[in-house]
């Protein structure tokens, strides 16, 4: 063969290897709406960028015949390429093939990319969309799914990984997603389930469809599982691109530098005027979050779950932080099970990729009741607990209004090791509300009086005097548990010199193989 054939034999090689599961296969995917493996990354990357490994792997099964359908890249398309000219490594599953199902010969491609991500120290990002384990290859293909988990575990906390999941996710193959810090899912198109519909019929006599059962909705705002979901697939794109922009390269590395258009000593006088005078109204935290952060502009994370606490990514003068946020708008802030998680993971995350946090505290505590009590409110708001004490980047602070009790604790006070602590002039910190201050204070006194209007009259009084003495921020500012009180219209300019100051942080925790966080 001359050289020239050869190269030709290379270009032929390479457009069957394009074809994945052939015309047919790749019309029945765009018929559903769904983009190929291929078509995906494209959108994915920068122009041009992408490098791909592996596209002449073939898999090695002789069993049920196999051996004769030989599909070029064997299901999976992997490489390299950048977004926003920063090198991100992928994985794209390709349903054309065999459903998209994992195969010995695929799982090694999808661990080289990994590998070579941890290696090099950059972002991991995999789209899904699989029948699952290759059936035909058994325990292989087993294996596989286990070395990929290993990797996944292996590179938590030390690249950042992001899955997106655009079709079936089914059985054990859903750990991985599980395992990484971000789950993008497109709606109507994706579900995740450990088991499926036929199974949960038969085992529990359940009837329940794709959708009720793992769909983007469910995961989004029951499970909590999905951060984002997006309407489509170019969407779901379009937002992994947005979240790597905050993030940086791996664990040793600072998130990248914006440059910013918006002045950091803007004013926003709508601010002095959003808590309500009386102290039971609520009001949008989200308000406050879109008129300090860089250009209105804020990427919420898990916003259906637990939307008692908002949490999300941010610039303050080009600078990404994440920020934690009770929502009075919502059960009116307080902290149960679910934000508790919602918030330490995020905690956790951020802490991992050196991203400085800003807590916006309005809480009334943690909620009361069987249902959290037995669900293990103590375990999971431990969770919180733990995740800001243990978190070393720089951490700022602003009580907005109430900071009650354990939340109080909990919410990046002083003594969990937050660098700066401003409050609000409305600002209540205390042990618990002054009505049921009152009613602990003086339930001897409260027990002897039989008309109930006396009883009231009783509690008012005194309530005003707690209020008086708890309900501000200067008793806590004595102290110097707050290091000042700020008008709020100030905050977006306070906010940036002190994330400017802490710029240099350098904190540490004891060495220890690794901690016990109550999970
Ligand atoms: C081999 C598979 C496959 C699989 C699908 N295909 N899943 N081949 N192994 N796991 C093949 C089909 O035979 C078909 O081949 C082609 O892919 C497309 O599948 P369809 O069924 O025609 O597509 P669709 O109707 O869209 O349904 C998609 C599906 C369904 C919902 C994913 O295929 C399905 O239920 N597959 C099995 C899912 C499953 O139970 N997987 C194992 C999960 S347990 P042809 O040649 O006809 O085009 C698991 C364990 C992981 O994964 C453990 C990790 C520790």
């Amino acid at each position: 063969m001359s050289f020239e054939a050869k190269i030709q034999e290379l270009l032929n090689k390479r457009v069957e290897a394009k074809k994945g599961g052939g015309e047919k296969k790749i019309d029945a995917q765009h018929a559903k709406g769904k983009l190929t493996a291929r078509e995906r990354i494209e959108l994915l990357l920068d122009e041009s960028s992408f490098e791909e490994f592996d596209m002449f792997v073939t898999h090695r099964c002789n069993n049920f015949n196999l051996d004769k359908q030989e599909i070029l890249s064997d299901g999976v398309v992997t490489g390299h390429g950048t977004i926003d000219g920063r090198v991100v490594y992928v994985y794209s599953q390709d349903f054309t093939v065999f459903g998209g199902s994992l195969s010995e010969a695929y799982a090694n491609k999808i661990c080289k990319v990994m590998d070579q991500a941890m290696k090099v120290g950059a972002p991991i990002i995999g789209i899904n969309d699989s029948g699952g384990a290759r059936i035909q290859e058994g325990v292989n293909s087993l294996a596989g799914y286990a070395e990929i988990f290993q990797r996944n575990i292996m590179a938590s906390g030390v690249i950042p990984q992001i899955s997106a999941i655009f079709g079936p996710c089914a059985g054990g193959a859903v750990y991985s997603p599980a395992l990484t810090d971000f789950i993008i899912m497109s709606k109507d198109q994706s579900n995740m389930f450990v088991t499926g519909p036929k199974v949960v019929k038969t085992v529990t006599g359940e009837s329940v469809t794709e959708e009720q059962l793992g769909g983007a909705m469910v995961h989004a705002s029951k499970s909590g599982i999905a951060h984002f979901i997006a309407e489509d697939e170019q969407e779901g794109i379009q937002l992994i691109r947005k979240l790597v922009s905050y993030i940086p390269q791996n664990n040793l590395e600072d998130p990248s530098l914006n440059m910013c258009s918006d002045p950091i000593n803007r004013l926003e006088d709508s601010l002095n005027y959003i808590i309500p005078d009386n102290p039971n109204k609520p009001y949008d935290v989200k308000d406050v979050i879109h008129a300090i952060v860089d250009i209105n502009e804020f990427l919420e994370i898990q916003r259906y779950y637990a939307p008692n606490i908002v949490t999300g990514f941010a610039r303050f003068n080009g600078m990404p932080v994440g920020i934690v946020a009770n929502q009075p708008n919502y059960l009116a802030g307080v902290l149960d099970i679910n934000a508790s998680r919602k918030a330490a993971r995020f905690v956790r995350f951020c802490d991992a990729f050196n991203i400085p946090i800003l807590t916006l505290v309005d809480v009334p505590g943690f909620l009361p009741g069987t249902a959290q009590e037995y669900g293990g409110i103590i375990i999971h708001g431990a969770k919180l607990l733990y995740a800001y004490g243990e978190a070393t980047v720089p951490k700022v602070t602003v009580i907005l209004r109430k900071a009650y009790g354990g939340a109080y604790c909990v919410m990046s006070s002083k003594h969990l090791r937050g660098d700066i602590n401003y409050a609000w002039p409305g600002a209540e910190i205390a042990v618990m509300g002054a009505k049921g201050a009152i009613e602990v204070l003086h339930n001897k006194k409260l027990s002897e009086i039989s008309d109930p209007a006396e009883k009231e009259a009783f509690i008012s009084q005194h309530e005003s005097e707690y209020r008086e003495k708890f309900a501000n921020p200067y008793n806590a500012a004595k102290y110097g548990y707050i290091d000042d009180v700020i008008e709020p219209r100030n905050t977006r300019f306070r906010v940036i010199r002190a994330f400017q100051a802490l710029a240099t942080k350098k904190d540490t925790n004891l060495p220890k193989k690794h901690s016990n966080l109550p999970l």
